[in-house]
């Protein structure tokens, strides 16, 4: 299994605020290619990879999204789409319960909760969490392994104050000394897990 973090202090966390140009949306456009990028493939969707979408914008932050469709392009009535996932986050965000995890449908879940408690439980999983940033060490000689996790920052980035507690988690690795958007980080690491057979 893989799994992307994408964490956002800027991202809405209600579907009201999810309607329009989705830049005023806390830059809901740069998610909404993370997502595509982490999960589909030509004509298929990925198998074992799971994005964790963390929204920390007005009005209700934080939210937590799992989403984790594992090869299927339909799950009850979600069909994954290229072309809607903005209707797909908005559903998503509609149905969060402050109280409780609320499972969509199988293989979407979205629950209140922070990016630091998120991590927390990854690892007590077990998980091994990298956390993205163009001073890494670099990307090429790092042999990931089956339980992967990756951390990957919004347009704006990690503040210090996070970026320090993020790295009590886990190394940093760098896709080269170039800052690249957040969706070419996912494609570029998802293909050098590709090539490493993870
Ligand atoms: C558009 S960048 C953020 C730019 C922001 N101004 C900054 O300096 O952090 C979005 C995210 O992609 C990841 N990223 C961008 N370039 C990278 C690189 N060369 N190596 C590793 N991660 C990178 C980081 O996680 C970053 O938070």
């Amino acid at each position: 299994m893989r799994e992307f973090v994408y964490f956002s202090n800027k991202a809405v966390t209600s579907g009201k605020y999810l309607s329009g140009n989705l830049m005023h949306a806390g830059r809901m456009d740069i998610a909404i290619h993370v997502l595509i990028n982490s999960l589909f493939l030509s004509h298929k969707i990925r198998e074992k990879t799971k994005i964790h979408l963390i929204f920390n914008g007005p009005p209700n932050p934080p939210q937590h999204l799992i989403i984790f469709p594992d090869g299927k392009k339909s799950s009850g009535k979600i069909q994954l789409s290229k072309k809607d996932v903005a209707g797909l986050i908005k559903k998503m965000l509609y149905k969060s319960n402050p109280n409780k995890i609320t499972k969509v449908e199988e293989g979407y879940e979205i629950e209140k909760k922070s990016v630091f408690k998120v991590l927390d439980e990854m690892e007590k999983d077990g998980k091994e969490i990298y956390i993205l940033d163009s001073k890494g060490e670099d990307l090429r000689k790092v042999r990931f392994s089956e339980n992967s996790v990756l951390v990957i920052g919004d347009h704006e980035g990690f503040n210090k104050k996070e970026f320090k507690k993020l790295k009590s988690y886990g190394e940093t690795v760098s896709i080269g000394s170039e800052t690249y958007f957040a969706s070419q980080v996912v494609t570029i690491i998802n293909n050098e897990l590709d090539r490493q057979g993870i």
